[in-house]
């Protein structure tokens, strides 16, 4: 049985890494997508790889014109949007005392800003169309605890966490759940980019960092974005329509909450 058939959802940040592992297993389960991609180029390759179920929209989730019109479009494709998957976001890493006032402005454009207007958006949407939604925002273990090079992001994902709660509490009146995916290392070219920052700041070879990431968790390897399809699919499948305003954990083992 497809757990998804008959539902769109709209995933930002899709073009690549997560967020388009996530598209494919959503596509799988009988859904459609909307890519959804400041990246418009690898989103229309993203889309095309995944076939008529699949629609690209340029959107950069800072600016709110362009969310509300990826919306726009993805409903006008698809008639409806009952599934977000607030998955875009970018890494950043500096000794607190080198933090640049530039630098924590766009983490927390993208991956705060963006993610709370995007999902304000969406849920207006669900709510116009009044059969409820899901919302899924990703959160990561830098959320749940501080790193002493990764100060900004740590923080912004700490406020995914956060934001989950009181979007939860808040939303589920209108029949609207919304949950949070944790990850812990995922490998991909976002940890190509991760791996690159701690070579710089450590002093570490390239791809020490992920080799030293990888042996640490316990399950015993960095994870892989089809890790975590099986908690994507099931926080928007009907089974899970008790779970509200919750984060969790696909890490490997590597935080306990
Ligand atoms: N990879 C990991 O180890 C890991 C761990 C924990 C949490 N996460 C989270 O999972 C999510 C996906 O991670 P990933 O590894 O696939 O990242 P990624 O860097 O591979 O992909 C991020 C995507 O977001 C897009 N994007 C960037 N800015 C945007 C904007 N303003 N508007 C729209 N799209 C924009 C990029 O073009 C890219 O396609 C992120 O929220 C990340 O923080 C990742």
């Amino acid at each position: 049985m497809q757990r998804l058939a008959g539902k769109t959802a709209l995933i930002t940040g899709a073009a690549r890494g997560i967020g388009l592992t996530f598209a494919k297993a959503y596509v799988a389960e009988g859904a459609r997508v909307v890519i959804a991609d400041i990246d418009a180029d690898r989103a229309e390759v993203a889309a095309h790889e995944i076939g008529t179920a699949a629609l690209a929209v340029k959107m950069d989730v800072t600016d709110q014109a362009s969310v509300e019109a990826g919306i726009a479009a993805g409903v006008e494709a698809f008639g409806q949007i009952d599934i977000l998957i607030n998955n875009a976001a970018i890494f950043t890493a500096a000794p607190v005392m080198e933090i640049t006032a530039s630098d924590y402005q766009r983490v927390f454009d993208i991956n705060v800003k963006g993610a709370l207007f995007t999902m304000q958006a969406a849920a207006r949407q669900m709510i116009a169309q009044g059969n409820g939604g899901r919302i899924i925002n990703m959160a990561s273990q830098a959320g749940r605890r501080g790193e002493g090079l990764v100060a900004v992001y740590c923080a912004s994902k700490a406020a995914i966490i956060s934001l989950t709660q009181s979007a939860g509490l808040d939303l589920i009146k209108h029949g609207i759940n919304v949950n949070a995916i944790a990850p812990g290392v995922v490998d991909g070219e976002h940890w190509d980019h991760v791996d690159a920052l701690f070579a710089k700041y450590e002093g570490k070879e390239p791809g020490q960092k992920k080799r030293e990431v990888g042996a640490a968790v316990p399950y015993g390897r960095m994870g892989t974005a089809e890790d975590l399809t099986g908690m994507a699919v099931f926080l928007a499948s009907e089974e899970a329509r008790y779970i509200v305003a919750q984060t969790y954990n696909v890490d490997g083992g590597n935080w306990m909450s």
